[in-house]
């Protein structure tokens, strides 16, 4: 049985975290071209393009297109991957706007083709934990989630101030961006369509008026007591802090991150940026049935983590985004199954998702593999429902809070 084989639009960090699977499973995926203007080599392959239009143009021998361009890109790469007859791993968002995402499921539905959105979440063993003791029915019914995507202090200044997700006209709106997966996640467990939504947000900090008096435009420019004081100087972020950077930039050696405090966007003051994307927002959901979800996306945290509090009719779900507590009330043993308990994530490196990343690869193959078109409609039309709530929590928040009805 040969491999399937796969061209990579994009090697940025998501298509090298992709590509990546293929050098450990040689036997299950082959990476058969790569296009990128300028990190197309970091994944080994055959052949390079540095566009993906031109990759497209030349029509690779691939059962697979993964697209892990820039959220701009998504629609038109994605549109012409369909057409020209390839399934798809499609990395979140399908796409920037509601309608455009509709045609992509649309056309993919219609082509027979698949598309499998970069949804890692549900692919972990921490999460599915979580939808398999719902499923089991041994806490009764899911009556309502509170859940955080704590966005961590580092990533909000790095991707949602400085960088590429920094400005909902360029990227998508910040709800979309950082909380699909969150979105996907409580669809997904609750095995039910969300009926109404309702969300507020805005920006609190990384505005002009809040710029030290005497603050230069660049870190590496500004006054040095202006600087030293500041907990988001780019000198501290890059050079200091220590943050783990390799899934962020693909060469991470002192003389490259100098670059980037000198060079580059992410050496910008936070305060004189073009960013415009909320850096907190909190939605709250109403299911079919009557569960009801509260979803809290907090900028400023000290870490990236998620955490969820499931009160069931008999019981309840709590994760601290590493172990999970369960409790059947009135049970002496707080713990349902010893066995199963306390539960850990095996996989903790945050590059790979909790092997969310390898475990998404190796579905989508498997899939594309089968041929199965129930299943691949399934799995392709089952990310809609996660960006349709999204966008209707965009609109609430841009309406006041107004409650939104899905359609
Ligand atoms: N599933 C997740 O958890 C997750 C996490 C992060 C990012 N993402 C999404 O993945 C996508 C990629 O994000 P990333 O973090 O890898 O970004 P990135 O900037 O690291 O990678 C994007 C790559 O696309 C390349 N590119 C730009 N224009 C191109 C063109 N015309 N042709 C070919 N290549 C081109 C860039 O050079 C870059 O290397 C985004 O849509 C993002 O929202 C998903």
């Amino acid at each position: 049985m040969r491999p399937i084989r796969a061209v990579v639009l994009g090697a940025g960090y998501r298509g090298r975290a992709y590509a990546a699977f293929a050098l450990e499973h040689p036997g299950e995926l082959e990476i058969v071209g790569v296009a990128d203007p300028e990190h197309a080599e970091t994944i080994p392959a055959p052949r390079y393009w540095r566009d993906w239009r031109e990759c497209l143009a030349a029509r690779p021998e691939a059962d697979m297109v993964f697209v892990t361009l820039p959220d701009a890109l998504h629609y038109e790469a994605a549109m012409a991957a369909l057409d020209a007859g390839y399934h798809l791993l499609l990395e979140k968002p399908i796409a920037r706007t509601e309608a455009h995402c509709r045609e992509i499921i649309a056309s993919a539905v219609a082509k027979g083709l698949l598309v499998a959105t970069g949804h890692v979440l549900r692919y972990t063993s921490y999460f599915a934990h979580i939808k398999a003791i719902i499923d089991s029915g041994e806490l009764g019914e899911v009556v309502s989630i509170a859940h955080q995507e704590s966005v961590g202090f580092f990533k909000i200044a790095h991707s949602h101030c400085r960088g590429n997700w920094s400005n909902s006209e360029r990227s998508s709106p910040i709800i979309l961006q950082k909380c699909s997966h969150d979105f996907d996640l409580f669809a997904w467990w609750l095995g039910r369509r969300c009926r109404r939504v309702s969300s507020f947000g805005s920006l609190r900090l990384f505005r002009p008026e809040n710029r030290p008096a005497g603050a230069a435009d660049r870190c590496a420019d500004c006054p040095r007591q202006i600087e030293r004081a500041c907990i988001w100087s780019a000198c501290k972020m890059y050079l200091e802090y220590g943050e783990r950077l390799g899934y962020m930039f693909a060469d991470t050696s002192r003389e490259a991150m100098e670059r980037i405090v000198n060079e580059s966007p992410f050496g910008r003051c936070v305060y004189a940026c073009d960013n415009n994307v909320p850096d907190h927002q909190v939605v709250n959901m109403e299911f079919e049935g009557g569960a009801t979800v509260s979803l809290v996306m907090a900028g400023y945290t000290e870490r990236n983590v998620r955490t969820t509090r499931i009160s069931c009719t008999g019981g309840e779900i709590v994760g601290d985004g590493e172990r999970l507590h369960i409790c059947r009330f009135g049970s002496a043993d707080a713990d349902l199954d010893p066995s199963r308990e306390p539960f850990a994530l095996r996989e903790t490196n945050p590059s790979r998702h909790g092997g969310g990343d390898f475990n998404l690869v190796r579905s989508a193959i498997r899939l594309v593999r089968s041929g199965d078109a129930a299943a691949m409609k399934t799995c392709t039309e089952a990310a809609l429902e996660s960006h349709l709530m999204a966008f209707a929590a965009e609109e609430s928040r841009l309406n006041g809070g107004r409650v939104v009805e899905l359609k």
